[in-house]
């Protein structure tokens, strides 16, 4: 069912302030750039070779992302695994008992169907689930 590590995610304050790093410090290369609209995020996506980097950046301040860095501030927001079937994940987390932020797949960056896993459910991580 789960087929690697597709991307960490990434809260950010502004792409402006945080693109520079991993683009000219670590020379990532330019990332694909994409606004969210259901997320109110601004996504700027990093290719490693072996999974994604993605910085969020809140575009309102209703955005789960503002909430995140108003209380925490800026720093690793999730991580997402890859999944062949994401409706085989959410059977699987529910079937178990567990919660689902997402209980049906919804709209991510790049066209990706994803699912959230309530942090509750796994020890404070949020996890993804991302079907490309
Ligand atoms: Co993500």
């Amino acid at each position: 069912m789960i087929t690697g590590i597709d991307h960490v995610g990434i809260a950010v304050r502004s792409l402006d302030e945080r693109v520079p790093f991993y683009r000219d410090v670590l020379a990532m290369g330019e990332p694909e750039l994409e606004e969210v609209p259901e997320q109110k995020v601004r996504v700027a996506m990093f290719r490693t070779g072996a999974g994604r980097i993605e910085l969020l950046e809140p575009t309102d301040p209703e955005s789960p992302i503002a909430k995140f860095i108003e209380k925490n501030g800026e720093g690793i927001h999730h991580l997402a695994l890859g999944t062949g079937e994401i409706t085989a994940g959410i059977a699987a987390v529910e079937t178990a008992g567990l919660r689902m932020i997402d209980s049906t797949p919804r709209d991510g960056a790049e066209g990706a169907q994803i699912a959230f896993v309530h942090p509750k459910s796994t020890g404070g991580v949020l996890l993804e689930f991302c079907r490309r």
